[in-house]
């Protein structure tokens, strides 16, 4: 049966990347027999500007009926003195909160072509490959309530909630668990549990969850404390599970051990593997319309895409195979170029992986 693909390009280098990824995805139609049917919608800054929402009701309707969801990137400068609630950003959250996508895959993988681009010594971050599986709906990102107030004495006070209930908490242990069975069988869970209550329990459910996979071994590990162990030794991690913000945090500073956020993919998943697929990195705007952003990573969430949710294994590998190629042959966008390699603009790029596909 033919499956639907929600694109949504968004804002700033958003649609230049998705312009790609969606040619890839066009090649493979044509190609491979991949029976997909694509449709476009709104969301993030340019909805807000065309339908006075960040998320408009089709958008989110269509989403709905999508198999799964193409997403570019969301924000910029000229909507950041809107109102937080019609914010670009509340179109990504909306939809994530939306569709139930609780269950945030974000690899940080280090191509040995690139171990030159990362800030990090080489033999710190070649042969890096970690797994961090991030809650996307709920935490202190959704919890309520939350605003700011004027108190009695005329002061402003901002104020947010952590929560987590306990099925929260177990549904994304489950999702982290399944994945490292698929790997080294190692996770680590990130809580602040010495001064969080909401993370203590998150701790004890992790390790409840943990006895129905006797493989798994399970750590746990102080927020602070990873954030310097992912600069200090990352190569000691499989899968990191970790709360809506930490993961935030987390998987920034994951990124970069690789060399450049344009790499890295993402995919956030709901409870039947339907999801949303992105790159981690945002909108650029600093970029856009250049033709120089990397779309390697909007180009490697469709491979994921193929993988998670619509059961082409074989066809995400051939575009991890076609990326990999294009990197072999030498060719950098700006983000990951070093001397002597041949600078690539976004297209030049996109049309190199389908060349290699
Ligand atoms: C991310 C982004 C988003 C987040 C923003 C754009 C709302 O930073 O996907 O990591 O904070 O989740
Ligand atoms: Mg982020």
């Amino acid at each position: 049966m033919t499956k639907k693909i929600l694109v949504l390009p968004g804002d700033g280098i958003g649609p230049e990347i998705v312009a790609e990824a969606v040619k890839v995805i066009n090649r493979l139609q044509s190609d491979s027999g991949l029976d997909v049917e694509l449709e476009e919608g709104l969301v993030g800054g340019c909805a807000y500007d065309a339908k006075g929402h960040p998320l408009p009701d089709e958008t989110l309707q269509q989403a709905k009926e999508a198999d799964a969801i193409l997403l570019g990137a969301v924000g910029g400068t000229q909507w950041e003195s809107l109102d937080i609630a019609v914010r670009p950003e509340k179109g990504l959250l909306g939809l994530r909160a939306g569709l139930e996508l609780f269950s945030n895959l974000r690899p940080a993988i280090l191509y040995p072509q690139l171990a030159s681009a990362s800030t990090l010594k080489a033999e710190v971050v070649s042969g890096l490959d970690i797994m961090i599986v991030r809650e996307l709906t709920g935490g202190i990102y959704f919890g309520q309530p939350r605003g700011v107030r004027t108190l009695d004495n005329g002061e402003r006070q901002g104020f947010n909630t952590l929560v987590y209930s306990e099925s929260e908490i177990r549904r994304i242990a489950r999702s982290a668990f399944d994945i490292a069975m698929k790997r080294d069988k190692r996770v680590c869970s990130v809580d602040k549990a010495n001064v969080l209550e909401c993370t203590e329990l998150w701790r004890e459910v992790m390790i409840e969850v943990a006895k129905d996979y006797p493989e798994i071994e399970l750590s746990h590990m102080y927020v602070d404390n990873a954030a310097m162990q992912l600069v200090r030794a990352p190569k000691q991690f499989d899968v990191m599970v970790t709360t809506n913000m930490f993961g935030d945090i987390l998987s920034d500073c994951a990124a970069m051990l690789t060399g450049s956020i344009g790499m890295l993919p993402s995919a956030s998943l709901d409870v039947n593997g339907k999801g949303m697929y992105e790159p981690i990195h945002g909108s650029a705007p600093d970029i856009a319309g250049q033709g120089v952003a990397n779309p390697l990573a909007t180009i490697l969430s469709v491979s994921m895409m193929l993988r998670y949710s619509l059961g082409e294994a074989a066809l995400a590998d051939r575009i991890d195979g076609a990326v990999n190629k294009v990197l072999d042959d030498g060719l950098r966008t700006a983000d990951i170029f070093t001397e002597g390699l041949k600078k690539v603009s976004t297209c030049e790029m996109g049309e190199a992986v389908i060349a290699a596909i």
